[in-house]
């Protein structure tokens, strides 16, 4: 057995192993996705590029193993791809992965994330004997654009509105407050929009009361979710539905989204019942494990 750094020149075969692997929900990762469009958006986004963040495992020439290292420093936490393994010896090679694995996680990182199918009983049994406490169980929820229901506002719509500068410290407020130590900042998300990244705010007297942060994925004919919050002050008026609709509405707006989805908490009931409103529909279940502290 060795294992390499993946290099660019492992790059192909490194997605045709992991949309192989990922696709088996005994095998599943969430950071993935599902599908080799998904593989390769989430290897794209990586702040490490994957040549140098991901390491293969060889049994003679067969790539039998897979695991990736993501970090943020920003943000101080590192997100480990895998391990994807397709041999005998599943723990003994995810241990030796793992330690190599390791060592590419940067300086001031303080944290190492797992996220996993729930039936990824190996990942579960790896992740106890790592020592990753469990962290939150999400459910994956997704729409179809021919399910999309709108339903109708129950007081006047509110405002809705696309980002501006003159919002950012209410934004940051909000947004800090409603997702504390989430894997995007106020800043870095208001730095990613574009063309395909939209972040509407709902406005209530020319406040700022919530918001929707979206964005499209062309090549993987997918909309996806990444933050939607509205002030406490403010719930059970209608403003999150209306923020909902804004971001859908968008996301179906381009012919070449078939689809939107979206990760949330298995026990946000007030969200499951929002999205279940519109026609979204739950799919898998996703484990998050967090470990603090790094042991080279
Ligand atoms: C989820 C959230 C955005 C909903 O915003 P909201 O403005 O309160 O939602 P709305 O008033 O538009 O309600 C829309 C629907 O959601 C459901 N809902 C809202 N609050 C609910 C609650 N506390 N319990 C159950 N269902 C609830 C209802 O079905 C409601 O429609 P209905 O009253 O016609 O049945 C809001 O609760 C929130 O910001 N939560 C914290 C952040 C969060 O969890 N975001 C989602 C992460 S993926």
């Amino acid at each position: 057995m060795k294992i390499i750094p993946c290099g660019t020149e492992h790059i192909e075969e490194l997605v045709s192993f992991v949309v192989r692997l990922n696709s088996d929900d005994s095998h599943h990762i969430g950071f993935f996705g599902d599908g080799e469009a998904d593989v390769r958006s989430s290897l794209a986004e990586c702040v490490i590029p994957p040549a140098d963040g991901f390491q293969l495992a060889y049994d003679k020439d067969q790539l039998v193993g897979v695991f990736g290292v993501d970090a943020d420093p920003e943000i101080g936490r590192s997100w480990l791809f895998g391990p994807l393994i397709d041999h005998a010896d599943w723990h003994s090679l995810a241990d030796e992965l793992y330690a190599v694995s390791v060592k590419v996680i940067p300086d001031g990182i303080s944290e190492q994330d797992l996220f996993c199918d729930v039936r990824n009983s190996n990942l579960a049994v790896f992740a106890e004997r790592h020592g990753f406490p469990l962290r939150s169980e999400n459910a994956v929820v997704t729409l179809e654009r021919a399910d999309y229901k709108k339903p109708s506002p129950r007081e006047a719509p509110f405002p809705i509105v696309d980002y501006s500068p003159e919002y950012f410290d209410q934004f940051e407020r909000c947004h800090n407050l409603l997702f504390p130590a989430t894997y995007f900042t106020a800043r870095q998300i208001v730095e990613k929009l574009d063309a395909t990244r939209r972040l509407f705010l709902g406005l209530e007297n020319g406040q700022m009361k919530g918001y929707h942060f979206c964005k499209v994925e062309p090549d993987a004919r997918s909309g996806y979710i990444d933050f939607i919050g509205v002030d406490e002050s403010m719930r059970g008026r209608g403003l999150g539905a209306g923020l909902l609709a804004a971001g859908i509405d968008w996301m179906l707006s381009r012919p070449e989204t078939d689809r939107i989805s979206l990760t949330v908490n298995a026990d946000n009931v007030a969200a499951l019942k929002l999205y279940n409103n519109f026609g979204f529909v739950t799919g898998r279940v996703l484990r998050g494990y967090r470990k603090k502290g790094i042991d080279v």
